[in-house]
């Protein structure tokens, strides 16, 4: 699913809060975050809990990267008039959901999901051998479900933890989707269909549940779709019914797979803090010029006078995401022949990033010289959050018959 072609979905998403940002989460990130905010209902939050997940013995820098996460995202063009913005920690319903999950989660899900062996041999020098550590995509999962998100704008490296997450829905329906009678009053609400539609229904229920019919399940919710008679509640059972799971109390979302970022680094290799090459949101606009000026460019090219060759250098990558088809005929023309220098090349490079990066910055600006603006967009995130949230777990709660609250 390409993330631009969304609309009027419930989209949830959340970074954790490890540092400030550079310009490949910029391209390959926040742009698409800023993207889909206008036409659909987002929730980005910080996951603050995730990050204690490796990093316990820190917890004081998780909590100075919150607000400084969040004036990243304010500075790229995250609204908190189009988008709901807070941290996890601040809606506890997440941790409550999550409980209830690894009540019906077997530990062997967890124990497959690719990244929790890759991290631990990955990150040999962290302890990762904690219940935490092993819970962290079923706590993504409570992330997710409490929203009943439509969507998730995630990375190919979490797609695994996305499919838990149907699966964990799944499993969690296919539990407590059944209310006491819910035969009978599945078996009332179709006689609430015209005769024709009755029918209709009952067929494509049985050629499903005796022949595996999928075919029959699709005509059989187009069906539902159409009928006007009968009430929200009905229907949500008749789906159920119909593959025979039961209602649906936890819808499953979808991975929205946002592309792998392109953005370069100053070396060439994708834009990353390991790799030491990055350009941050908030670096001060001399000191990225001066990192332009000094990047590396075709090794070739040791005199003005040489030739070179733009494929080997990673100033030309850099053209691709910033300048025209004419700048790039320029630059092939003058580097091929040497008409032009290096320094020369990167000019409408650095003009280019210069002009992006002063955008964000000067947002950032406000809200760096105004914290309390910052924590009150937070509060008031959190606030809206709690609403959605705590109509789910209570939804949820209903379902698992736990009805002896206060
Ligand atoms: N695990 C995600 C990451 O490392 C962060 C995350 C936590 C997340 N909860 C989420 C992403 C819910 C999407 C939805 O990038
Ligand atoms: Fe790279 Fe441009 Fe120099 Fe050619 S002229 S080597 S493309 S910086």
């Amino acid at each position: 699913m390409a993330t631009n072609l969304l609309s009027n979905q419930r989209i949830v998403s959340g970074m954790r809060p490890t540092g400030r940002l550079h310009l490949g989460h910029y391209h390959g990130v926040l742009k698409n975050w800023v993207e889909m905010q206008t036409d659909n209902e987002c929730f980005f939050f910080v996951a603050d809990w995730h990050a204690l997940t490796t990093h316990y013995e820190h917890p004081q820098e998780i909590s100075t990267h919150v607000e400084d996460l969040v004036i990243d995202w304010l500075a790229a063009g995250i609204s908190p008039k189009d988008a709901t913005i807070f941290a996890q920690s601040h809606v506890p319903e997440h941790a409550e959901l999550h409980l209830l999950l690894s009540m019906v989660t077997p530990l062997g899900w967890l124990e497959r999901v690719p990244t929790y062996k890759d991290q631990q041999e990955k990150l040999k020098e962290r302890d990762l051998s904690t219940y935490g550590f092993l819970g962290y995509p079923l706590l993504q999962s409570a992330d997710i479900l409490i929203y009943k998100a439509d969507c998730v704008p995630v990375g190919e490296d979490q797609v695994a933890h996305i499919e838990l997450t149907r699966e964990v829905a799944r499993r969690f329906n296919h539990l407590y989707g059944r209310e006491v009678g819910f035969e009978e009053k599945a078996e009332a609400a179709i006689n609430k269909m015209s005769k024709k539609d009755a029918k209709l229904y009952r067929e494509l229920r049985k050629s499903y549940q005796e022949q595996g019919d999928t075919e029959a399940i699709s005509i059989g919710r187009a069906l539902l779709e159409e009928q006007h008679n009968i009430s929200l509640g009905d229907r949500e059972r008749l789906l159920g019914y119909l593959d025979g799971v039961g209602k649906t109390i936890l819808p499953e979302p979808q991975a929205a797979l946002t592309k792998a970022s392109k953005m370069p680094g100053l070396d060439g290799q994708k834009m990353s803090k390991s790799y030491g090459n990055t350009i941050m949101l908030r670096e001060p606009l001399e000191q990225v010029e001066k990192k332009i000026r000094t990047m590396p460019t075709d090794p070739a090219r040791v005199r003005r006078t040489d030739a070179g060759d733009p494929d080997k250098c990673p100033v030309w990558e850099l053209h691709q995401v910033y300048t025209d088809a004419a700048t790039h005929e320029w630059v092939q023309q003058g580097c091929r022949s040497a008409g032009i220098g290096c320094l020369e090349c990167k000019g409408p490079v650095i003009e280019a990033i210069k002009a992006e990066l002063s955008v964000i910055q000067n947002r950032a600006a406000e809200y760096e010289g105004n914290r309390s603006l910052v924590q009150n967009i937070l509060h008031e995130g959190a606030e809206s959050a709690r609403r959605v949230a705590r109509q789910t777990m209570d939804e949820v709660l209903d379902a698992i018959g736990f009805t002896h609250r206060a």
